[in-house]
């Protein structure tokens, strides 16, 4: 039995789960539905990464110890799962003694073969990233992920040469053009590799810089670096390199991660696992990112989708079938509810649950909700046939090479075909004039097609497909069905089969009619608005006191001005970059170019209202408000009466 085996990336615990771990998790559940269906013993794995600074970090803002705080955050991922009907084969935290333990084995046979040296570094280092940046790597010396400053770190350390398994690396995906896949990622790995030289990693920290992670088995002042840790879990997870799962599965292993982790994936692992002699993956799967009013998700943003709250207020099931048939894979793609609703609307009411219920209606009427028993085929039956086994090898072939979008797009075109085939055989016309075994055949036809579908859709929406199927009357067993049988034969069901008298699978949805949010006014920006919205103002006007809950709701925070310059396109703007203790600077936009020159301000302290959707400007977003309080003779700074520690909430 052909084996498949799926990783997603090990998530990191400095946050709770949102929409786009969710996405990886799903896909990976999709794909492994789907291989187990063509017969595959197939599996996938996931788990969380809880080493390093950034976690440490996390764990103290939250007044926690890192281990209680990684297991809550771990724990909550875990806890997903299932809710998103994904079923992983194993969970791995890098805190876990088997894994720490293999990773420790690791690095003595690293160590052993000569391939980890010590010596000295001196490098710009993100705390962010958790990495050394070169000097060329920066951007006016400043991170190129997070706009701050690096600081500069000179410590002797550990490093593994990568370097000597450059060339090797570039035949090997040079002469394996699917590796990495789409072919977009293994350009952007080949280019990082002919760039220049590939120095070595380092990776180690010293225990006086960081304590949270696995110590070095030939050094205890030192720890290993979370990279070289982390990927080490794709084999952990299946319990090491000497256990059955890694010789059961480890020959079929595939990679599935966001094009934000390349570089680790494309580069640093399989560069390891040769050093250590072991096998390399077969694929690396990379699809783009999940935008969110165009921008990336974060917190301080305020744009993060949660996936459970999309979950219990569409199903599911919808919300999977809307990822995959939104996103094609290796692209980015843009998450709206609007999009979520128009596409269940259209794709899962109109064409497919439209399909359900007006064949059932007719197998009702006219068949006494009755399987018929077919008789022979016309043109019509032959078009039918041609059409399904196309739509179906389509889909299959699609699906094998993570092409979602497009694999669904084949099986809708049979869903469409068959929504057509109903208008033009018009099973009504033949029941009034008596043509009783051209109706059984064109019913029987529907349902056996819908049967089809309804097995293909399962690794996509499982709930729904076995209600499908439950109300076709076929017993279903996910660990048997096998799909690459179903082309080529037109005779699944049994005629007699009771089917059900209706069927409701996909109820129109609506989206709630959302009010737009007026846009907040940058800081004296005055708008004289329009006379109409100028009448609506006074309907609605605000009163003159708000409840308490209404003020709780607006965040505000002080924080440092970190660079200052004048609106590319507009006079009366500047762009200010304030440190508010987040991963990077927040841009604001602030309507404040006569008052203040842009030098005056960097290192001042302001207070942003944190929360304010962000807004575009002139061709800029700014994410948030800088308060400020108007004089007669000009504008003064809302600040803390001393010094405050960026980020500190005003309340
Ligand atoms: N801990 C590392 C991975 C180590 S793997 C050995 C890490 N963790 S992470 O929590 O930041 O997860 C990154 C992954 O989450 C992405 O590669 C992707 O799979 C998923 N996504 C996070 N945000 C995403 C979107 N906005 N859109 C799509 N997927 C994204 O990196």
């Amino acid at each position: 039995m052909n084996k498949f085996y799926l990783t997603t990336p090990i998530y990191y615990v400095n946050a709770n789960p949102h929409l786009g771990h969710a996405f990886t998790t799903i896909v990976a559940d999709v794909a492994t539905r789907f291989h187990r269906m063509m017969g595959d013993d197939a599996v996938f794995i996931t788990g969380t990464d809880e080493h390093g600074d950034k976690i440490v970090q996390a764990a103290e803002k939250a007044g926690k110890a890192p281990e209680v705080f990684t297991t809550e955050v771990s724990d909550s991922f875990r806890a997903l799962w299932p809710k998103l009907e994904t079923e992983p084969h194993a969970f791995m935290r890098t805190t876990d003694p088997a894994h720490i333990k293999e990773v420790q084995a690791f690095l003595q046979r690293v160590y052993d073969s000569g391939d980890i040296y010590f010596g000295e570094y001196g490098g710009h280092y993100c705390l962010g990233c958790e990495r050394f940046y070169t000097e060329k790597e920066l951007e006016n010396g400043m991170c190129p992920q997070h706009l701050t400053k690096p600081e500069y770190i000179s410590e002797k350390n550990y490093f593994f040469r990568m370097s000597k398994y450059a060339d090797w690396l570039k035949d090997h995906i040079r002469n394996n053009p699917d590796f990495i896949r789409p072919e977009r990622y293994r350009t952007e790995a080949l280019a990082l590799l002919e760039s220049g030289e590939l120095e070595d990693l380092c990776i180690s920290r010293p225990k006086s810089r960081l304590t949270w992670g696995i110590e070095l088995p030939f050094d205890k002042d030192y720890v290993c670096y979370v990279w070289f840790d982390a990927l080490l879990t794709y084999i952990s997870a299946l319990g090491g390199v000497e256990s059955e799962g890694f010789a059961k599965y480890w020959p079929s292993a595939q990679h599935l991660v966001a094009k934000d982790i390349l570089k680790p994936h494309a580069i640093f692992w399989p560069t390891m696992l040769k050093a250590a002699n072991l096998p390399i993956y077969n694929h690396l799967n990379v699809h783009g990112y999940w935008l969110v009013r165009d921008m990336k998700m974060s917190k301080s943003i305020g744009n993060v989708v949660s996936p459970l709250g999309m979950a219990e207020q569409y199903g599911i099931d919808a919300f999977r079938y809307f990822l995959l048939r939104e996103m094609h894979f290796g692209n980015d793609a843009s998450f709206s509810e609007d999009a979520l609703v128009a596409r269940l609307n259209a794709d899962l009411a109109n064409d497919l649950g439209n399909l359900y219920s007006r064949v059932l209606a007719m197998t009702a009427k006219f068949c006494g909700s009755r399987v018929p028993a077919p008789g022979a085929f016309t043109p019509l039956e032959e078009d039918l046939v041609r059409l399904a086994d196309d739509s179906m090898r389509n889909f299959q072939m699609l699906l094998g090479s993570m092409r979602f979008s497009q694999g669904i797009e084949a099986l809708w075109e049979l869903v469409r075909g068959l929504n057509k085939y109903v208008d033009t055989a018009a099973p009504w016309a033949l029941a009034k004039n008596g043509e009783t075994e051209r109706l059984h055949t064109v019913l029987y036809m529907l349902l056996e097609c819908m049967r089809k579908i309804a097995l293909h859709v399962w690794p996509i929406m499982p709930g729904k497909a076995e209600r499908m199927l439950e109300q076709l009357g076929v017993p279903f067993d996910g660990a048997k069905a096998n799909l690459q049988g179903e082309i080529g034969h037109f005779n699944g069901l049994v005629p007699g089969t009771e089917v059900a008298k209706n069927s409701n699978l996909f109820p129109r949805v609506e989206l709630a009619a959302k009010e737009e949010a007026p846009a907040p006014a940058p800081v004296n920006e005055k708008k004289t608005p329009a006379p109409k919205a100028k009448e609506a103002a006074k309907a609605t006007e605000a009163p003159a006191t708000i409840q308490f809950e209404d003020f709780a709701k607006i965040d505000m925070r002080a924080g440092t001005v970190v660079e200052c310059e004048p609106h590319p396109n507009a006079d009366k703007l500047l762009r200010v970059l304030v440190d508010l203790g987040e991963e990077k600077p927040r841009q604001v936009l602030a309507g404040i170019a006569a008052y203040f020159a842009p030098q005056d301000l960097v290192g001042k302290q302001v207070v942003v209202v944190a929360n304010l959707a962000p807004r575009a400007m002139r061709g800029l977003d700014s994410h948030g408000m800088i308060l400020a309080v108007k004089t007669e003779t000009g504008l003064e700074l809302v600040q803390a009466s001393g010094v405050v520690p960026n980020g500190s909430q005003v309340s």
